[in-house]
């Protein structure tokens, strides 16, 4: 069956206050991008990569390719301004059928275990996403004031989120709701169970200086 790996790195980045956009910050000797690609690569060698970055990144995405000696074949389509219209842009890119993984540019720590069980599951079952458990205690604030949630019964959702592409792309044809955080959400408006396996925790979502400062701990 074909894979792709759409990885999505379309945003502003505003929440880490620097210069340059937090999927090409350097960590390790290069940007976050290049390790999260080289991740799906090292999964399976002929996975198809598509990788969507904000119009006016393109052609230093480009320069940054070259200085760093990065051959990795992939895709690039421009990002749109929300994270939905940049995974739909993607989806358009993926011609045959087969499995996608959609994954958020800076996380360059998932493991190829969480990805091989997404893939596993999702060819099975049409679709998986990653979770773990929250490891602090949890409270929901309220009208009458903060009440304790059962943290036994609440996941934290990761990516990569894997569907079937037709599954994906049908969704996708709906129109962009403000609730729509992730692509799971938007599978199961069409009715779909989402179907959860387990992630890996130091797969952090690199958003503020503090995940960058965690980043550079990790690799
Ligand atoms: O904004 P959020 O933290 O949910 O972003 C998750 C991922 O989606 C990031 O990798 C970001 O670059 C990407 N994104 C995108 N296009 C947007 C907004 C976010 O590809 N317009």
């Amino acid at each position: 069956m074909k894979l792709y790996a759409l990885i999505v790195a379309g945003g502003s980045g505003e929440r880490m206050k620097s210069e340059i956009p937090k999927q090409f910050i350097e960590i390790a000797g290069k940007p976050i991008l290049m390790h999260t690609i080289e991740r799906f690569i090292d999964f399976d060698g002929s996975i198809e990569i598509i990788t969507v970055l904000p119009e006016n990144q393109l052609r230093f995405w480009s320069d940054l390719q070259k200085k760093y000696s990065f051959t990795i074949p992939h895709t690039l389509v421009k990002g749109g301004k929300t994270r939905f219209e940049s995974v739909r842009n993607g989806l358009g890119f993926t011609d045959e059928p087969g499995l996608v993984a959609i994954h958020d540019g800076v996380r360059p720590f998932v493991s190829i275990d969480t990805i091989r069980r997404c893939f596993e599951t999702a060819g099975k079952l049409g679709n998986a996403i990653p979770v773990i458990s929250p490891s602090d205690s949890l409270r929901i604030e309220t009208e009458n004031g903060s009440m304790p949630v059962d943290r036994t019964k609440i996941k934290l959702i990761q990516t990569p989120q894997v569907f079937r592409t037709d599954l994906i792309m049908y969704a996708y044809r709906q129109d962009y709701l403000p609730e729509f955080t992730d692509d799971a959400i938007v599978l199961e408006r069409t009715g779909a169970k989402i179907n959860l396996v387990e992630g890996n925790r130091e797969n952090i979502k690199i958003t503020t200086p503090e995940d960058l400062f965690i980043a550079r701990a990790l690799i």
